[in-house]
């Protein structure tokens, strides 16, 4: 039989801040890292995106994400996402929505405020003149299909590697000191500084001694002893029910 969890209380003065992982899109069939068989032709995710691999095999890692875009365009957003939108509906401007996750299936399931600290799968920017960072949907499986930029740099996925300084890091700072609901979805707790989120919206988040923070996955994380409430299951499963809006 299905297991069933109690909705969680959320009041009409409580400020959300959700973060999510790779774990929230495992159940639309995306690969999550540090999972069985979390390894890409043999290389461990550190070794693929970084800025070290960048420089020494850019085909590599163009090679790398062009897979991640495919199996990200064939995926759909699974119940969590839209619970999480739905969410949003009703408490608009008091939820915020973190993301470590590169893919867009918050957006596409109908979330608006999403913000995505390690960047973004579809979105390319050029290595050298710091210029924008453009949609690009195109798929870099050869050498020769590369990209430069007008200014002659060489034109990279946008995302954050390791080693480099995440995104919007002011405005997820100012959202932790004001949250008194900290929700944490699939994420394994030990990529920095997201796995401390939690801790620092205990101590210096808005009253931090009521701030309550959830984690929701298959297995407990890392960080599993700084949460109020660990719910043990999926996220397409336990979402849907401690987050149910329905009736009011
Ligand atoms: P990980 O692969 O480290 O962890 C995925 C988490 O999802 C694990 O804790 C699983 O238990 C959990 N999980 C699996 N199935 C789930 C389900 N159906 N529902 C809920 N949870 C589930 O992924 P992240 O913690 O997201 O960075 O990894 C953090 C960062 O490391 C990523 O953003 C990425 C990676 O390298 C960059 O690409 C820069």
């Amino acid at each position: 039989m299905a297991e069933s969890w109690e909705k969680i209380a959320i009041g009409a003065t409580d400020r959300v801040f959700v973060l999510t992982g790779a774990g929230i899109s495992a159940e639309s069939g995306l690969a999550t890292f540090r999972g069985a068989g979390g390894l890409w032709e043999g290389h461990r995710v550190e070794e693929v995106a970084s800025p070290y691999a960048w420089q020494r095999d850019p085909e590599m890692v163009w090679r790398f994400y062009s897979m991640r875009r495919k199996a990200a365009s064939a995926a759909a957003p699974n119940a969590a996402h839209y619970a999480l939108a739905e969410l949003e509906g009703v408490l608009g401007e008091r939820l915020f929505l973190c993301t470590q996750n590169v893919d867009n299936l918050h957006e596409r399931s109908g979330s608006r405020r999403v913000l995505h600290m390690h960047g973004e799968l579809f979105q390319s920017r050029c290595d050298h003149c710091g210029g924008e960072a453009f949609a690009d949907t195109r798929l870099y499986e050869t050498a020769a299909e590369h990209a430069r930029c007008d200014c002659g740099g060489r034109i990279r996925p946008d995302i954050v590697w390791f080693g480099e300084v995440p995104y919007h890091m002011e405005r997820i700072s100012a959202e932790l000191e004001q949250c008194t609901v900290m929700l944490v979805v699939g994420t394994s707790g030990v990529v920095q500084p997201a796995a401390s989120f939690v801790r620092w919206a205990r101590q210096r988040g808005a009253g931090s001694a009521v701030v309550r923070s959830y984690y929701v996955g298959p297995e407990h994380p890392a960080n599993a002893g700084d949460f109020t409430q660990v719910f043990e299951g999926k996220a397409g499963e336990v979402l849907p029910q401690i987050l149910a809006t329905d009736g009011e």
